[in-house]
């Protein structure tokens, strides 16, 4: 079975805990694109939902499919929001942020009751950090915020190529105009207090350690799936 599969299969899985009237956040990137899939069958056989995207691809695709859609501003407070992840550990910290969408996806998330993490089972990581942590930063003086994110990284035991990210070679740019840096750091030991120092480095918009919020991971295997919470 391919990842695709697994991502499907989660995504169908998380289906299970949508009720008629929810209020829901949709997440960003190839595994929240399943859910908005599945979910948009549901709505086309009358299933009364409304929905928060974390992204504007996620609100095209939505918007195609037929779902509601709204604002945070509109509707401060979610039942529940589907997203995927680029990692989880067995405690449910994540590293998101592999679309650039993480800061959005995280003001979406804390705003829901609950976050149901979907993916498939290459996502599960004994210590967050393989993947690299994406952290957003404002373009205003961006060198000299990055040469401190270095250095309280370095705090933190956390040293490695931080490299800027771009899109065909071009500067990418998340859907709130910033920039977003890449930070190969390895393995991540302390992830709260790390993301703590990230955040109050002015500069830094937001990085992609999600720490005490997800509360359920649907993980997607060949033949089931597993349900962490
Ligand atoms: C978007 O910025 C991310 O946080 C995604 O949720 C994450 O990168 C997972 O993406 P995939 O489902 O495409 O792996």
């Amino acid at each position: 079975m391919s990842a695709e599969d697994q991502k499907r299969r989660a995504a169908l899985r998380a289906l299970d805990d949508v009720q008629n009237g929810m209020r829901l956040g949709l997440g960003s990137g190839s595994t929240a694109a399943h859910f908005v899939d599945v979910l948009a069958e549901s709505v086309a056989q009358g299933l009364d939902v409304i929905c928060v995207p974390t992204s504007e691809a996620t609100a095209g695709q939505a918007r195609a499919g037929g779902i509601s859609l709204t604002t945070l501003d509109e509707m401060p407070e979610l039942d529940l929001t589907v997203d995927g992840t680029d990692e989880f550990d067995d405690t449910l910290t994540l590293i998101k942020g592999g679309g650039g969408a993480h800061l959005r996806e995280k003001i979406v998330a804390l705003a829901s009751k609950q976050l149901t993490i979907i993916a498939d089972a290459s996502k599960h990581v004994k210590t967050l950090g393989k993947f690299a942590l994406p952290v957003e930063v404002v373009p205003f003086g961006a060198r000299v915020t990055v040469a401190r994110l270095e250095r309280v990284a370095r705090e933190f035991g956390c040293q490695g190529p931080i490299t800027q990210r771009t899109k065909n070679g071009e500067v990418f740019f998340s859907d709130g105009g910033h920039l977003i840096y890449d930070c190969a750091f390895g393995e991540i030991a302390d992830a709260a207090s790390l993301g703590v120092a990230l955040n109050a480095i002015p500069g830094v918009v937001e990085h992609g350690l999600f720490v005490s919020i997800a509360t359920k991971v649907i993980v997607g295997t060949d033949d089931d799936t597993i349900v962490i919470s």
